[in-house]
């Protein structure tokens, strides 16, 4: 028997990187899978396609979560298609880099509608729906090392990510009385598209690695495991806590 086996999984932003990663491993531990990302392209009709190979139903609803009702729709949208909802994967993200006094109100407001404000009005969603069923819920958060440590030229993105940790904490205690697991992943450097341009910079590769005690970046499959555990039913007496997955960078000691 797959561990996901007839469950039902919404994943934000999983036209590529973590997000794809992640809708990957659950349909291949048999979940049926919506994926989300801004627009249903030839890139994602083609992921649609490979995906079904797994043998478990995939939808793909093209959607820009960065608005509230967009969200709340993509979520009620995956629930009507997939007959319900077991677990919610709030992934999708964006980062603007700029010095403090250069950030926009327009780049502040899409970093924070999309890692934010989109992850609260998509749970409240699934918080209702869970509540009209009379039935659990599982919600993993993509959030960052970030939650927790500082990205100078990034405070936006800082200001979500923090936001989204006490918004995990909080929800945790709401939903625990109706059975909904709140948790967040917290990954440090992963290969994917967001860090393109860095990845592409000799310079900045070697101060990042130097940073990292593993001396490397993670990789999407990895985040992915352990959203699969969160999800799983080992992880039934687990909600309100941080997963960090960074090759040990958040808490590094640097020996003289
Ligand atoms: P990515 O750029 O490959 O994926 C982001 C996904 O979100 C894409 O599928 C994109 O289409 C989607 N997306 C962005 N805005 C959207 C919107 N308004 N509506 C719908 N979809 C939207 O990046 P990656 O690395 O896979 O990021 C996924 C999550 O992981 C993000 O929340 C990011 O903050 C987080 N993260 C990534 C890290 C990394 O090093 N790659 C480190 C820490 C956190």
């Amino acid at each position: 028997m797959k561990r996901f086996e007839g469950k039902n999984v919404l994943i934000t932003g999983s036209s590529s990187g973590i997000g794809q990663a992640c809708a990957n491993r659950l349909a291949s531990e048999g979940a049926n899978i919506v994926l989300n990302g801004r627009h249903l392209d030839e890139d994602a009709g083609l992921l649609v396609k490979e995906m079904e190979k797994l043998g478990t139903k995939i939808h793909f609803i093209a959607k820009d979560i960065s608005a509230p009702q967009n969200v709340i729709d993509l979520v009620n949208e995956a629930i009507e298609a997939l007959g319900g909802l077991d677990i919610l994967v709030n992934n999708a993200g964006v980062e603007r880099s700029a010095d403090f006094w250069n950030v926009t109100p327009e780049d502040y407001d899409l970093v924070m509608d999309t890692n934010l404000k989109a992850v609260f009005f998509g749970t409240q969603a699934y918080a209702k729906y869970c509540m009209k069923e009379k039935r659990g819920g599982v919600v993993i958060n993509m959030s960052s090392v970030h939650e927790e440590i500082i990205f100078p030229h990034f405070a936006a993105y800082c200001a979500s990510k923090g936001g989204l940790k006490m918004l995990m904490r909080n929800l945790a205690t709401e939903l625990a009385p109706l059975k909904i697991r709140i948790n967040n992943v917290a990954p440090g450097a992963i290969a994917t598209p967001i860090n393109k341009k860095m990845m592409a910079d000799k310079a900045k590769m070697k101060a990042l690695l130097e940073n990292i005690p593993m001396e490397r970046m993670g990789t999407p499959e990895e985040v992915a495991g352990l959203v699969a555990f969160l999800a799983s039913d080992d992880a039934s007496y687990i909600t309100g806590s941080t997963y960090f997955i960074d090759g040990g960078l958040t808490y590094h000691y640097e020996e003289q």
